[in-house]
């Protein structure tokens, strides 16, 4: 909304709803003042205090921006560099402000090196998001080599312990919350994996005393698709204290003389409640995050041929599927793993991207020419920065792999990582993808990633550890450069599900893919933890013919699951009976028309299926006129007949009209927010989606 400047360099960031106050004190320190709610802006003021005693100087008690290592400052901190002359800390002076729009950045500089870093912000026009990322600049002739190079560091107002939300997920089970409580000490959530991965996730959500509705939450999430780290604190004085970043294992990076870097981007917010923090992130996201290619197009439905083909692709089967599809209303047909070199299966062929003759006779164009007269759009499977040892390419360029030549490197999905560090293997991925792309019609590129980096040899790099940072760089590039050059083509971010699916990704990246766990019971949980702080339209969500679980769930119930996010299709149609195929026609038409409300609208998570037993998410559009709402619960009792459904997210003062339950109702926005509808829940895998119309 405003940045204020006032007296002794305090400069008041003012967001719709809260104050975020720096300071820089007569040391030329950056403090931190206040995060939270509005004061009066006179009212900031620089405490000076002095050191407590000889093991605790002033400086452990000081709430900063960005704390660099050096003197007594002994905290985890955001910046450690070493200059030309070994000296290892960093000492800054102020330098100054500039102000430009929304944007404020607070330079310092090192007081003898040549070093500048310059504190970002922007603050949110008509939300609470303040985007932060540090500049680094080498103003001098000699490198300077940095041990840690974070982006952000926060600094939580309560005294009291903060409860800290993650994930501990994995593959098949991403994004499953964990809640734990930060007394002392300090609490790590990382990946050290070189993609921001299935388990912990990028972001903190600390809160007190906060559920759906209201409570305080802090955030701040990392666009950065690497290794990270999130480091929470609480000290002596009970303080809590967050920075997030690149994680600083196996990492250095050098800057040149002359050279300058950003870091990556924080989103962060304080808001009541998690339904805001994730409304606000989702607004945010699709104006400010995703690529502007797709971020206000609806999505449309797709196919994939994953679970019904796997490696086992060809021309008939394909051509077969895409009939049934099109004929149920899907608008992309993407053919997924199997299509290229010799593909057979997990062991060979990742790397050679040129069709497989044997599977497609006359080319790809055979199938895409079907698929487009079928009136949709074709899209392709591929995993580029990975190799097989059985292929063509490294057979050509054993070297092109990371590795060590004293070491044997692992082999997983028997595939090894390609150094994506090298010029020539950027300019192969390019140009194979760009001859695919600029050769067929291919509107949907699902990239995927299907292990982690290991044996990280890079001998074409002075500094070899700067390839965790440099590898999630050159993805970024290649895929910018593909989208600059076939800017119809939209980009899926898959890696074995949803293990780069964060908001670095979702930068370059139109959508990912959630889960390779499809089951429509476990996707609750996954799709929940997704939906928190991620944009739902980014979600793809298919229906399939996968049960983890005893009984199969029914159709009705998966496409209702599915239908929250991007709706996919990904079961084998060609084993459906004429039935079913009119239950997908019938659900994929309804999922038309009220997509918009989901894919754009205001999610209200308003019973939760591990809290609740039952899982009830609505969907609300701007102007509050229209609603859907989803409920789902897998096993009911049938001593719990009666659920109070208490809605949210509509307009007191309208009336609206809705049926469930088969029964017709017309209640003001008012009534359906305070006193509710009673539901009948009963039955194995019990669904219904529900309606609202403005009157
Ligand atoms: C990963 C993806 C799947 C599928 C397979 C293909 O597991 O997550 O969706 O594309 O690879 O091999």
């Amino acid at each position: 909304m405003a940045i204020h400047l006032c007296e002794n360099n305090i400069f008041v960031l003012e967001t719709k709803n809260t104050h975020y106050v720096i300071g820089v004190d007569r040391y030329g320190h950056n403090r931190h003042l206040h995060w939270g709610k509005k004061c009066d802006i006179n009212d900031y003021f620089i405490e000076y205090i002095g050191d407590e005693n000889s093991n605790h100087t002033m400086l452990d008690d000081y709430h900063q921006e960005y704390t660099p290592f050096g003197g007594t400052m002994y905290r985890d901190c955001t910046v450690k560099a070493e200059f030309s002359d070994k000296c290892r800390e960093i000492s800054l002076k102020y330098d100054g402000y500039m102000l430009d729009g929304n944007t404020l950045s607070l330079t310092f500089s090192d007081k003898v090196y040549p070093l500048e870093i310059i504190l970002n912000y922007k603050a949110g026009d008509d939300d609470d998001i303040i985007t932060r990322w540090t500049t680094l600049k080498n103003n001098g002739s000699d490198k300077i080599r940095f041990e840690k190079l974070f982006s952000a560091e926060y600094n939580l107002p309560s005294k009291k312990p903060y409860t800290f939300k993650n994930t501990n997920g994995a593959w098949g089970g991403e994004f499953l919350e964990t809640n734990s409580v930060l007394e002392g000490g300090s609490m790590v959530f990382e990946s050290r994996r070189g993609t921001s991965g299935h388990n912990q996730s990028p972001y903190f959500i600390a809160y007190q005393n906060a559920d759906e509705k209201s409570g305080d939450v802090y955030f701040a999430t990392l666009a950065y698709s690497g290794s990270f780290k999130v480091s929470a604190s609480r000290d002596l004085f009970r303080t809590t204290r967050v920075i997030l970043g690149m994680n600083d294992f196996d990492f250095a990076f050098e800057l040149l003389g002359g050279e300058s870097f950003e870091t990556p981007e924080v989103y962060s917010g304080y808001v009541q409640g998690f339904g805001e923090m994730s409304r606000q992130m989702n607004k945010f996201a699709i104006k400010n995050i995703l690529p502007k290619s797709f971020n206000k197009k609806t999505l449309p439905v797709l196919y994939n041929s994953w679970e019904a083909t796997e490696f086992n692709v060809n021309v008939q089967n394909q051509i077969g599927l895409a009939e049934r599809a099109a004929e149920m209303g899907v608008e992309l047909f993407v053919m997924d793993d199997g299509w290229f070199g010799k593909r057979n299966n997990d062991r060979a062929g990742l790397g050679d991207w040129f069709v497989n003759r044997e599977k497609f006779p006359n080319g790809l164009d055979e199938l895409i020419n079907r698929v487009n007269e079928l009136g949709m759009d074709f899209g392709i499977w591929v995993e580029p920065e990975m190799v097989n040892a059985d292929s063509d390419l490294f057979r050509a360029h054993p070297d092109w792999a990371y590795h060590y030549d004293t070491r044997t490197a692992s082999e997983l999905r028997h595939q090894l990582v390609l150094n994506m560090t090298r010029k020539d293997v950027q300019e192969y991925i390019f140009g194979v993808l760009d001859d695919l792309l600029s050769n067929h019609n291919i509107k949907y590129v699902k990239w995927d990633m299907n292990r982690p980096l290991s044996e990280t040899g890079a001998e074409n790099l002075p500094c070899p550890q700067m390839l965790w940072y440099l590898h999630t760089k050159a993805v970024y590039d290649i895929v910018d450069k593909l989208k600059a050059k076939h800017p119809e083509t939209a980009f899926e971010s898959c890696s074995s599900g949803g293990g780069r699916s964060d908001l670095g990704a979702l930068t370059h990246f139109d959508q990912a893919w959630t889960s390779d766990n499809t089951d429509a019971v476990d996707r609750m949980v996954i799709q929940k933890g997704y939906s928190l702080i991620r944009p739902i339209k980014t979600m793809r969500a298919w229906v399939t013919d996968i049960a983890w679980i005893i009984k199969p769930a029914t159709l009705d119930f998966r496409f209702n699951i599915a239908m929250q996010g991007s709706l996919g299709i990904g079961g084998n149609l060609l084993k459906y009976s004429d039935e079913d195929l009119e239950t997908c026609k019938k659900y994929i038409s309804l999922y038309k028309e009220i997509r918009d409300l989901v894919q754009f609208g205001d999610l209200y998570r308003i019973m939760d299926i591990d809290k609740d037993e039952i899982s009830v998410n609505q969907y609300v559009n701007g102007e509050k006129t229209e609603s859907v709402v989803f409920i789902a619960a897998n096993g009911t009792r049938f001593y719990k007949k009666k659920v109070p459904l208490i809605f949210d997210g509509l307009d007191e003062n309208r009336r609206y009209t809705l049926t469930i339950g088969g029964k017709q109702y017309e209640k003001s926005g008012a009534y359906l927010m305070n006193v509710g509808i009673d539901i009948m829940v009963r039955g194995a895998y019990y669904n219904e989606i529900v309606r609202i119309h403005s009157v």
